[in-house]
């Protein structure tokens, strides 16, 4: 079912294959952690195709490829590859393609993951598109949920920051709107969340413009960074930039329970103080990004 399997966009995951791969992560847990060994992976070989800055993405695809005695080649930087000779994004595709099992694609331009897709044999994994989707983060703040709370229907979760460029929290509103979550937005009002994909998700979230408006409410806040680099006009990210901080202050008013979380990385949006509250969560949520991604990696590779 999931061998050859590309993942592009989170609608290609049925609910059922989220919770085939949550499961397969939870055992991988502990090899994650490298408390056990394991060759589940040996002989296969992972190429990385990182055609923007990345440092968690890429370093956990690393890391559950080498924790599970797979290999990894590829580039984080394509002006050492032929790209820079004028090579097509196809044909550089389909070189990786065989040389590798499964390739993993990040690219500034939404639609690139489904382009190397389409040109490659082996499955291809989106680890994120310009401001399209980043679906194994998806996947990963969904475990990080379940892990908390073990159920994601009802849960109030509110998502904060660039939503309009974000791609982590398109992928996630989509996947929250299909597990039943009550989803609240906020947002500067040029950053808010894109038609389409509003359109894509099953229930209708509520929108703010203010954080003071859910701060007691929410059992989850999903903080995001304004996406600088995505802006057409460098004026505009001025307007915006620090418009929305969690700062200790805020995280008294919010319930004993909440967590927050956040993709990363974090410039400004949630202030240092608030790591050693007991809202914290992202740095836990980062570190399973590595059991989501051994899960991923054994189910399209067919060895799970
Ligand atoms: C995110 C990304 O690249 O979309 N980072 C990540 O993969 N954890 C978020 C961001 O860059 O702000």
């Amino acid at each position: 079912m999931f061998k050859g399997k590309d993942i592009v966009s989170i609608g290609d995951l049925s609910k059922s294959d989220m919770e085939r791969i949550f499961e397969v992560a939870e055992e991988m847990i502990p090899i994650a952690k490298g408390e056990r060994k394991s060759d589940l992976l040996k002989g296969y070989i992972l190429a990385n195709l990182f055609f923007e800055p990345s440092t968690r993405t890429r370093m956990s695809f690393e890391a559950a490829m080498y924790r599970l005695g797979g290999k990894v080649l590829g580039f984080s930087n394509p002006s050492s590859t032929s790209l820079s000779k004028g090579e097509t994004l196809a044909d550089t595709v389909r070189m990786m393609d065989a040389y590798s099992d499964v390739i993993v694609i990040r690219h500034p331009l939404e639609g690139a993951a489904r382009l190397a897709a389409e040109f490659a044999e082996n499955p291809v994994i989106n680890a994120g598109d310009g401001a399209g989707q980043h679906p194994t983060q998806t996947l990963l703040d969904i475990f990080t949920i379940l892990q908390e709370f073990a159920h994601v229907e009802g849960l109030k979760v509110t998502l904060v920051g660039d939503l309009r460029y974000g791609r982590t929290v398109h992928s996630l509103a989509i996947a929250l709107s299909n597990l039943g979550a009550e989803i609240h937005l906020v947002s500067p009002r040029t950053l808010k969340m894109p038609g389409h994909i509003l359109r894509e998700m099953k229930t209708s979230p509520e929108v703010h413009e203010n954080i003071e408006e859910v701060i007691e409410i929410s059992d989850v806040f999903y903080v995001t960074r304004i996406q600088r680099e995505r802006f057409p006009d460098p004026t505009e990210y001025m307007k915006v930039a620090g418009s929305y901080k969690i700062s200790l202050e805020l995280t008294k008013r919010m319930k004993d329970t909440a967590i927050i979380m956040h993709p990363l990385p974090r410039v400004d949006e949630i202030s240092f103080e608030v790591d050693k509250t007991k809202h914290a969560r992202y740095f836990k949520q980062a570190f399973y990004g590595v059991p989501i991604r051994m899960a991923l990696l054994s189910l399209v590779l067919g060895v799970m």
